[in-house]
């Protein structure tokens, strides 16, 4: 049976300055579901790029003395590096700027044309140019643009426009009978009240510059740059040329993540130029929240922004990825700072994840000479952690399904604590001392062993170095089978029997194990703690 696909994008960022932790909050997070659904079995297609065209590009590469191409260029690589960085694994890298790209982008316009949805006529109104958004009157807030509050520019210009209007009502009856079509709930709303307070034809061109696609059959105008952009995510699969291949396969969408601030264009603009073109809809649109600093939003254009490059230096990808997932539930805003990420390492990372590690394998190490050994039938306290064990990968299938990617680290956590506590309630170190309970030490490291084992199977989609190293230290680096999704059922971690042991019960449940023997090997700490006052004055 194939397996079945998933289609995940990212938003393709404006490369006119250096991306910085909001950006690579979405890219993670894209990531993290990307990763997840190929170790659970999907065909997954994880497409991000560059969104080069337009006047906003245009102004910042003019400021530095550039040509918009070359400066781009440049930008560009440097997504990529942080990417490689973040050890985001994308299917394929758009940039606007490819022929690939343009032709299609020609192609639909040319056919809205063709068919009357496209009109000419003159323009006069506002336009926000760090958003790239027309603006009529009646929508400004105090004279600036309504969504970032930053002064707009009067335009004046001949101009061509798209019907949306004649498309409104179908698209309010798409997003009411699809609920999940747009994520979380108080976007749809959001959205559902932006089209009932009236949806004005959507001017999609330009003539007062040259940076970006031309009309094809009027080259003085270039392609509003929205329309250019949001084409990325089917001409990427070779939509409407011979080589449709990707397209067939992968189209539609299942999510588009975005951030909350251009929901709109995604959930609005997009399916209705799709509906024009006579395409299926994407599945869904999801739009999270905003990284925050206390100085406001973080933003390019106000300069107020903080380098992941520096972060991933000091504290490693592991961590920095593990914190953006794990602060930010994606229905809501989080408030970002150095200090709340030390924090995070400092207690999840080092204290409840890197301590279990390091306590386990030091006690199989020092007390069975590094090999795991039988376990005999479980006692109350193992059924207990053995339960748990069992529930969380179910728990964070659904969750992730929902993109509920907090909760599902928050959901991995809780076995992690549980084996914490299972630690403290059975004493290892108290059974070490009394050569009667040799059988039930064997068993508390079994067990303790083998939750490390699932806990690193499921940490992998968020934190991609972090299961290898856990593996190698128990031993099992090159057990691929012992690795998967599927192998996350209780007790496949082999052991060997231990002859100074008299087993006395005899019903162990356990299926038998696999005949090679493992000894767990001691490394470096998984996560070493920081000292918060390194921080001070810094951060
Ligand atoms: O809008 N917190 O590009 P862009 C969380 N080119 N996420 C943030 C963020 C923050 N403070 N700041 C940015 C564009 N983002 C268009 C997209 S898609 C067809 C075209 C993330 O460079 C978030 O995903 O302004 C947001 O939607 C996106 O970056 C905007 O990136
Ligand atoms: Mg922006």
């Amino acid at each position: 049976m194939p397996k079945p696909t998933f289609y995940i994008s990212t938003p393709i960022y404006y490369p006119s300055d250096n991306l910085h932790i909001g950006h690579a909050y979405t890219t993670v997070a894209a990531d993290a579901m990307a990763r997840f659904k190929r170790l659970t079995g999907h065909d997954v297609w994880f497409l991000t790029g560059s969104d080069e065209h337009g006047q906003k590009i245009e102004r910042a590469a003019r400021a530095k003395g550039e040509t918009p191409q070359g400066y781009v260029d440049k930008i560009v690589e440097g997504f990529k590096y942080l990417w490689t960085r973040l050890e985001v694994n994308y299917s394929d890298f758009i940039r606007t700027t490819e022929e690939r790209h343009k032709r299609v982008v020609s192609a639909i316009f040319q056919k809205l044309y063709d068919q009357g949805d496209i009109y000419k006529a003159g323009y006069e109104g506002w336009y926000c140019t760090p958003c790239e958004t027309f603006w009529p009157e009646g929508r400004l807030v105090e004279g600036n643009c309504p969504d970032c509050g930053r002064p707009v520019e009067l335009l004046q210009e001949e101009s061509y426009f798209f019907k949306m209007s004649n498309y409104a009502g179908r698209i309010l009856q798409h997003i009411e009978t699809h609920p999940g079509f747009i994520q979380p709930a108080s976007r749809r709303n959001e959205m559902i009240s932006f089209i009932k307070s009236g949806l004005e034809d959507l001017c999609v061109s330009r003539t007062t510059f040259n940076w970006g696609i031309p009309v094809p059959f009027d080259p003085k105008h270039v392609i509003y740059v929205w329309v250019d952009a949001l084409t990325n995510y089917i001409s990427a699969l070779g939509y409407g040329t011979e080589d449709d291949g990707l397209f067939r396969k992968y189209w539609p969408c299942d999510v588009h993540l975005v951030g909350k601030d251009i929901v709109r264009f995604h959930s609005i603009i997009w399916p209705v130029i799709l509906m024009a073109a006579g395409v299926e809809l994407p599945r869904q649109v999801v739009g999270h929240g905003w990284l925050l600093l206390e100085s406001g939003k973080m933003s390019k254009s106000r300069g107020n922004v903080v380098d992941p490059l520096v972060l991933i230096d000091r504290y490693g990808v592991d961590a920095v990825r593990y914190y953006l997932l794990r602060e930010m539930p994606v229905g809501s805003d989080a408030y970002y700072s150095e200090e709340l990420l030390v924090k995070r390492i400092n207690t999840d990372l080092a204290n409840d994840l890197g301590n279990l590690v390091s306590r386990t394998i030091a006690m199989i190490e020092k007390y069975f000479d590094g090999k795991i050994k039988e376990p005999a039938a479980p006692e109350e306290l193992d059924q207990e952690l053995i339960e748990l064990a069992g529930q969380v990968p179910a728990q964070v299938e659904e969750l992730m399904d929902r993109l509920e990617i907090a909760d599902a680290l928050a959901a991995i956590w809780r076995l992690v604590g549980r084996a914490n506590k299972y630690v403290e309630e059975t004493a290892p170190w108290a059974l070490a001392k009394n050569p009667a309970s040799r059988s039930r030490l064997a068993t508390v490291l079994y067990n303790l062993a083998e939750s490390l084992r699932l806990i690193a199977i499921m940490t992998g989609s968020f934190m991609p170095l972090l299961p290898q190293r856990i593996w190698s230290q128990l031993g099992i680096a090159d057990r691929p089978e012992l690795q998967s999704w599927d192998s996350l059922a209780w007790g496949r971690l082999p052991f060997e029997r231990d002859e100074t042991v008299v087993v006395t019960t005899a019903e162990s449940k356990l299926s038998a194990p696999a005949p090679s023997v493992i000894t767990v090997k001691r490394g470096e700490p998984l996560f070493p703690r920081i000292d918060p006052a390194s921080l001070a004055g810094g951060g």
